[in-house]
């Protein structure tokens, strides 16, 4: 055997163990397990708290691309929101690489809403994130907090959240990733059977309760790692749904005051449950092909940014809320958050080649323009 024979051998040998050592988790110990860095998965309010002393969180988020059609949407619901309190409305964007419009981000980062990632690729088929390994995850989202940072021009540590494609889960390899960057919490994991009461935000430290909808789910023992759990609705029906556009059994799209009352209704469940943050995860595509849909969605923020118990945030507030829970009075107090402001220079890029595709690309960038159209191993595309 030649020597680089054998070396290949020990490589792969080391890669298999290092696979392989992640410790399979055990039942949580809720005497070990305690906030703020570790927390059972349970539908127990954090703090113990009792429901109505409990801030009702409303996260709205938007998946994919940002560019200039959606960037429409986006400001016409939520410029100048705010909750009841006086501080500003939040809502997180995952946002995906390919097309998106880097000024965009920075403008809506500079508005004091959420930016985190949706992968670089956001590639087909499925099973290509089915199936993604440590690796492949590090590559397409590890790389993608300093893609983000860079075009967009804002702090890599602002950057928290991750949302897979197709919600579709990659066992431990999302988590670990997670783990071990910057990053502290995924947002991909529909829950069906915590509904009412629903599942509160929880981490990996210990075996999660929680159902597997789209498998592989998380097994190992991973600390440094949240779930934000996606608590499914329920359309007319009572079939549950986890992204609002994939609800099956729904209003008229055209009844705006319909759509209003299917929202309220998926919304009260919460508020008068275990006051588990309260989500309208959706594509923007939907609001625009259905304005009556989007009125609807306008007419129900509207009158929770009434309701001094309730509060739509950044879905990252969420689990520092969590980490470290207060009463609702204490929680309405606080100073707001002031945004920070990220200059941008702008930058129109293009047209740039691309190394995965024949096409050439343009790119709205807040830096220095990319040689070539970033992609995965060139997140820069220097
Ligand atoms: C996750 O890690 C655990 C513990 O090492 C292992 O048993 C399980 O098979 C892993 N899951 C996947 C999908 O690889
Ligand atoms: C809702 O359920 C009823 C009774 O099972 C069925 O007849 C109807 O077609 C369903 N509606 C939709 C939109 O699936
Ligand atoms: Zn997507």
């Amino acid at each position: 055997m030649q020597w680089y024979t054998v070396l290949a051998f020990c490589f792969i040998a080391l890669v298999g163990a290092q696979e392989a050592e992640l410790p399979l988790a055990d039942i949580c110990d809720a005497e070990t397990c305690q906030l703020p860095d570790c927390r059972c998965s349970s539908t127990q309010i954090p703090g113990n708290l009792q429901p109505r002393d409990t801030p009702q969180f409303v996260m709205v988020t938007f998946d994919d691309a940002i560019n200039v059609i959606n960037i429409e949407t986006y400001n016409e619901l939520l410029n100048n929101r705010k909750n009841s309190n006086g501080c500003t409305a939040g809502a997180t964007f995952y946002v995906s690489h390919e097309y998106t419009n880097y000024q965009l981000v920075n403008e809506l980062y500079n508005k004091g809403l959420e930016i985190a990632l949706h992968s670089i690729s956001h590639r087909t088929p499925q099973t290509y994130w089915k199936e993604a390994t440590y690796e492949t995850v590090k590559r397409e989202f590890g790389d993608q907090i300093g893609q983000m940072a860079h075009f967009a021009n804002i702090p890599k540590d602002s950057i928290k959240g991750v949302r897979m494609p197709f919600l579709q889960m990659t066992g431990n390899s999302t988590f670990q990733v997670i783990s071990e960057t910057s990053l502290e919490y995924d947002c991909s994991w529909p829950t069906v059977t915590y509904k009412n009461p629903g599942l509160w935000p929880y981490t990996l430290d210990f075996s999660s309760t929680q159902d597997c909808v789209v498998p592989p789910c998380p097994s190992a023992a991973i600390s440094n790692s949240w779930v934000l759990p996606m608590i499914a609705w329920e359309d007319l029906n009572g079939t549950a749904c986890a992204m609002v556009d994939s609800c099956f059994a729904v209003p008229d799209h055209s009844d705006a005051d319909a759509w209003f009352e299917f929202i309220s209704a998926n919304f009260e469940r919460h508020y008068k449950g275990n006051r588990a943050p309260f989500g309208f995860f959706i594509h923007e595509w939907y609001l625009s092909t259905y304005p009556q849909v989007k009125l609807g969605l306008a007419k129900f923020l509207d009158s929770i940014n009434k309701i001094p118990d309730v509060f739509m945030v950044n879905s990252k507030d969420v689990i520092e809320w969590v980490k470290n829970p207060v009463p609702v009075d204490e929680y309405a107090n606080r100073p707001c958050k002031v945004p920070a402001q990220a200059p941008c220079s702008r930058a129109s890029c293009g047209p740039l080649s691309a190394e995965h595709t024949q096409m050439s690309y343009y790119m709205q960038v807040c830096s220095k323009c990319p040689r070539v159209y970033p992609w995965l191993d060139n997140p820069l595309g220097a």
